[in-house]
């Protein structure tokens, strides 16, 4: 989604915003732009549709100096992707605004600057800010005092960036809704909507709270809060290197993540297991009392971080007893619900900043839950920061839009949830429990097995690519992996891929099948494994062709038109994390295939800070 680059230094910054820009590539985009103040005083801008490499390509064939300067990528939310609607916006030819999010009075506001004599170039929420400050700057002539008092009117959401070349010493920033970071360097300063954009030139953040506004000099920052008074924000250091966002040897981000999960699975086990047991303290130090008052879950999250929590509803009601709902977060924060008493209300997210998962937390802090918890990657989110409790997944920065590390450490972190209220709750023996911890430290081994199974996927991926619809089956805990599975297919392949629980098959989907459409089944070897053999024998039964990922001890085997590839072994609660390997190969391999941007497919976002 739309990104965020500023910078104030004595040197020239053009080549620090577009490095910048492109480490936000991942997130999404469809246009570009840049605005500098040059080397005579003059705000100058570039802007293209498309790649920032073509952005770069203008500016190296006629480069934009200056030493103070803001860039986009944008995200078509108000207005096509053109060059008019891409950001930076002007207002006159001395003021420049970037924005992320979106604003939701734009009408009513473009109604009032067009009276006053604005004209507008573009069908952007974002335009109406940048005329809106012109507007306060007749009656402040401080930049920051105009951004207070323009901020005031504005509704929705915003991370916002401004430069003027009537006061050449200051970038300012404001933001609400929409995450916004400083980075600190020596002499110069610089801002951006995610850390990673600045990472080649500092590793020193202040990340700005809800409703903050940020003046940056060369070599000082000013910040207020929300209630206009002057505050100062904790600086972080990071200290993860930053090339862990280069692809290394792999010709895909999302191929590297794939294979780091072995490696990041072990990270999210770190220090949270003792020697049979889960360690509660993992969830902060209050967790023990309150897991103790805990008598059911709402779980909330979008996208895979949906899959991830309909998995832990079925780990939660079998092993912990506790009765759990689950639901996406843009229906969740639109309805009103009843909350069941002593409720732990659960969000779970990769980025910590999607816009609906966030609201859903906001409104759920007005409700009577018990407490709120968070599984997220990024330690410094707002997820992470407004909800009480934490457990950080710690897989390091995800860049394929498609999720897949990210989604399998938070299922290990949902797996150590369960089992930590199981133990609390007496609701498994300390020997199941001891069995499960093992089966924990041996994920690792267990997912480079499944990693080796690449080049049979590979294989079999050639089935799919001149296909133009697919079904995924499973059973349990494996109708989310499949869900998973179909979501993953569909995101980098666009091939129209559907979920269901197998038991569902003759309900309505069984009229899809024949030879045209791919069946894929996950069946670990559990109590539903003969149920699923029947299935697959109505797919068959209408020339469907199935590929099945199964145990090796289910007792499955490759007949025609169904190919049986064997999965390890692994403890039945445990097998969701494992089956959703091949999965994710199979799609990488059919986008490879067909040629799609496997890291950025087309029209999603990594990120979606808006609604
Ligand atoms: C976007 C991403 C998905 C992600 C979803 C939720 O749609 O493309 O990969 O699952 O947002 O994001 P979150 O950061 O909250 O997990």
């Amino acid at each position: 989604m739309c990104g965020i680059v500023g910078a104030i230094a004595e040197r020239n910054v053009s080549a620090i915003l577009i490095e910048g820009l492109k480490r936000l590539e991942y997130r999404g985009y469809d246009s570009a732009g840049v605005a500098l103040i040059n080397t005579s005083g003059q705000l100058k801008r570039a802007r293209r549709t498309g790649k920032v490499a073509e952005l770069e390509g203008a500016l190296e064939a006629s480069p934009l100096p200056g030493s103070l300067g803001i860039a986009h990528t944008r995200w078509a939310t108000h207005g096509v992707p053109s060059e008019a609607n891409a950001h930076p916006h002007f207002s006159g030819d001395s003021l420049a605004v970037v924005h992320n999010g979106i604003i939701e009075n734009h009408e009513v506001l473009r109604d009032e600057l067009k009276a006053l004599g604005y004209v507008f170039t573009s069908q952007t929420d974002t335009e109406v800010i940048v005329h809106l400050l012109h507007h306060k700057l007749k009656q402040f002539d401080d930049l920051a005092d105009a951004l207070k008092a323009a901020v005031q009117e504005l509704h929705g959401a915003y991370g916002l960036a401004v430069i003027s070349a009537a006061q050449p010493d200051r970038l300012l920033a404001a933001r609400s809704g929409s995450p916004l970071v400083i980075g600190l360097g020596i002499g110069e300063n610089f801002l951006a909507s995610d850390p990673l954009a600045l990472r080649q030139v500092t590793d020193r953040f202040v990340y700005l709270e809800e409703g903050d506004i940020v003046e940056l000099r060369r070599e000082s920052l000013q910040l207020w809060d929300s209630q206009g008074e002057p505050v100062e924000r904790e600086t972080v250091q990071f200290k993860d290197s930053a090339e862990a966002a280069d692809k290394g040897q792999y010709r895909h981000y999302m191929l590297k993540e794939i294979h780091e999960q072995p490696a990041v699975v072990q990270r999210t086990l770190e220090g949270r297991l003792g020697q049979q047991q889960v360690l509660s303290s993992a969830f902060g130090a209050e967790a023990d009392a309150l897991f103790k008052q805990i008598k059911a879950v709402q779980i909330i999250a979008c996208g895979t971080s949906y899959h991830a929590g309909m998995v832990a509803r079925y780990w939660l009601e079998d092993l912990a007893k506790l009765p759990c709902q689950v639901e996406v977060a843009s229906e969740y924060r639109y309805r009103p619900v009843v909350v069941q008493d002593s409720t732990l209300f659960i969000t779970i997210s990769q980025s910590g900043e999607t816009a609906d998962t966030l609201a859903a937390l906001r409104m759920a802090k007005e409700l009577n839950y018990l407490a709120s918890l968070t599984i997220c990657n990024v330690g410094t989110s707002s997820l992470v920061r407004e909800s009480d409790l934490a457990l950080l997944t710690n897989a390091g920065p995800e860049i394929g839009v498609a999720s897949t590390k990210a989604f399998t450490t938070q299922l290990v972190g949902l797996q150590l949830l369960t089992l930590a209220l199981a133990q609390t709750r007496g609701t498994l023996s300390a020997a199941r429990v001891a069995e499960l911890v093992a089966g924990l430290r041996q994920l690792p081994n267990k997912l480079e097995e499944a990693l080796a199974m690449d080049t049979v996927v590979e294989q079999v991926s050639q089935r799919f690519a001149e296909k133009h619809h697919t079904l995924f089956l499973g059973r349990g805990t494996q109708y989310p992996v499949a869900m998973e599975g179909a979501l993953k297919l569909k995101e980098i392949s666009y091939i129209h891929a559907e979920a269901y629980p197998a038991g569902e098959l003759k309900h309505g989907p069984l009229a899809l099948v024949d030879s045209d459409m791919p069946v894929v089944t996950v069946a670990p070897n559990n109590e539903l494994v003969e149920k699923l053999k029947s299935n697959l024998q109505e797919v068959r039964a209408r020339g469907g062709e199935l590929i099945v990922f199964a145990d090796k001890q289910a007792g499955l085997h490759d007949e025609e038109g169904c190919s049986v590839i064997a999965m390890p072994h692994i403890d039945d609660i445990l097998a969701p994390i494992l089956y959703t390997v091949p999965l994710q190969l199979l799609s990488y391999h059919v986008a490879v295939l067909k040629g799609t941007d496997v890291d950025q497919p087309r029209n999603l976002a990594k990120s979606v800070t808006v609604e």
